[in-house]
């Protein structure tokens, strides 16, 4: 019994480690309805263990304050009650619900009791953890310190599994389905809601969102596309509105293809180690030339063209690279005359920088950014 209960435990985790995304699982209400969390595609998911008679309960204020302020904009917080964390959730789940809406005047969807962790945890959670492991205890806040020597005392390596600590743990679920944060219950209520501002905000959220793409699915992007784009891009500010540069946005994809030939002859071997090469442009099928003035001058105006660019791009579902390596290609190289003159560059710009757009065939993962280039002088 005791090998058949693994075995079953074994194949629910290999399934839920092969799903996508949330929207993968099924979950079931407080009265035991199964509920696709694909239901909940296109919002915000905030996803948290509870329990009523913890240290950490007040948080259901909280959490409702963070609902009331954030559900019109999208988000949803979805709170499975748990009683593995010193048995402080031991109630029914009708009890439970009682006294949370008694209590805390709770509006957010409560969902049957769970387990987060061991045998009979949800498959739920162990793709939740298998996303966003355990990043510790903030030790200089005295809760965080506490919660670390709580925890250290019955495991010295507590801190190495990627288990859920304890009753509050919340996971931060963007629009796609995709896990992206992963907060314990000592951080601080005010980052998570900076940070469900951010994802609920559709500009914030396409800001965030936009990575670096360098692999592209066969398929030019429409041509109104490009002109939302194009036209994005004009409208970004520029000194004295002096739109000191040119762009050309490249459709014909012989063209493309035609300066690839040179580029491959001269970069024969790295082409060949690169089995998902198709062009030089980071495999994109469309680019967008950007040019400034010969003499100089007009970089700054230029960037911030590319970037409203880059963002209408991905908020049309599109990705994108800014390119600098293959502009010192073409301009170096005198084989790739024909191209730089089918751009039709006036003799008193260059060309500067090359932004690579398609629709993606990749996910990448966030780059870090540091966080310590910021100042705030008060
Ligand atoms: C001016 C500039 C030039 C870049 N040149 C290249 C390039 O030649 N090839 C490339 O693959 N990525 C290039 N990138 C993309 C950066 O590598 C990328 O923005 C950076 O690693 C951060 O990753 P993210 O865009 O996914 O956040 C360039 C970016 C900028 C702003």
């Amino acid at each position: 019994m005791k090998r058949m209960i693994l075995s079953l435990t074994a194949m629910f985790m290999v399934l839920a480690l092969a799903a996508q995304s949330v929207y993968d699982f099924k979950v079931k209400d407080a009265g035991g309805q199964d509920v696709s969390l694909a239901d909940y595609k296109g919002k915000v998911l905030l996803i948290v263990n509870t329990a009523t008679r913890c240290g950490f309960t007040p948080q259901y204020k909280e959490l409702e304050a963070i609902y009331e302020k954030f559900h019109a904009q999208g988000l949803e917080i979805l709170d499975f009650p748990c009683n593995q964390f010193g048995q402080q959730a031991p109630g029914s789940i009708e009890e439970i619900h009682q006294f949370c809406t008694a209590n805390y005047d709770i509006h957010f969807p409560q969902f049957d009791k769970i387990e987060v962790n061991g045998l009979g945890e949800h498959p739920l959670y162990t793709f939740l953890k298998s996303q966003q492991g355990f990043g510790g205890f903030d030790v200089n806040d005295q809760r965080g310190k506490m919660m670390d020597g709580m925890l250290r005392r019955s495991d010295a390596d507590y801190d190495k599994k990627a288990d859920i600590k304890w009753n509050f743990t919340k996971f931060l679920v963007d629009t796609n389905g995709r896990v992206v944060k992963r907060y314990e219950p000592t951080d601080k209520m005010t980052d998570i809601e900076a940070d469900i501002a951010l994802a609920t905000n559709p500009v914030l959220a396409t800001i965030m969102a936009r990575r670096s793409v360098r692999k592209y699915l066969d398929k030019p992007v429409e041509h109104e596309k490009l002109q939302i784009i194009a036209q994005c891009g004009i409208n970004a500010p520029s000194g004295m509105n002096r739109q000191p540069w040119i762009v050309r946005v490249v459709e014909d994809q012989k063209l493309i293809a035609d300066v690839t030939e040179v580029y491959k002859k001269e970069n024969a071997e790295q082409v060949t180690r690169d089995k998902d090469f198709k062009n030089m442009f980071r495999n994109a099928p469309n680019i967008i030339c950007v040019c400034t003035p010969a003499a100089g001058g007009g970089e700054l105006d230029a960037g911030l063209l590319g970037e409203n660019m880059m963002l209408a791009a991905q908020a049309m579902g599109l990705g994108t690279c800014c390119l600098g390596g293959p502009v010192r290609f073409l301009l170096s190289n005198d084989k790739c005359k024909f191209f730089i003159e089918r751009l039709q560059i006036p003799a008193d710009y260059r060309l500067n920088y090359i932004i690579a757009v398609g629709y993606p065939d990749e996910k990448p993962e966030a780059k870090p950014r540091d966080a310590e280039k910021v100042k705030f002088i008060k």
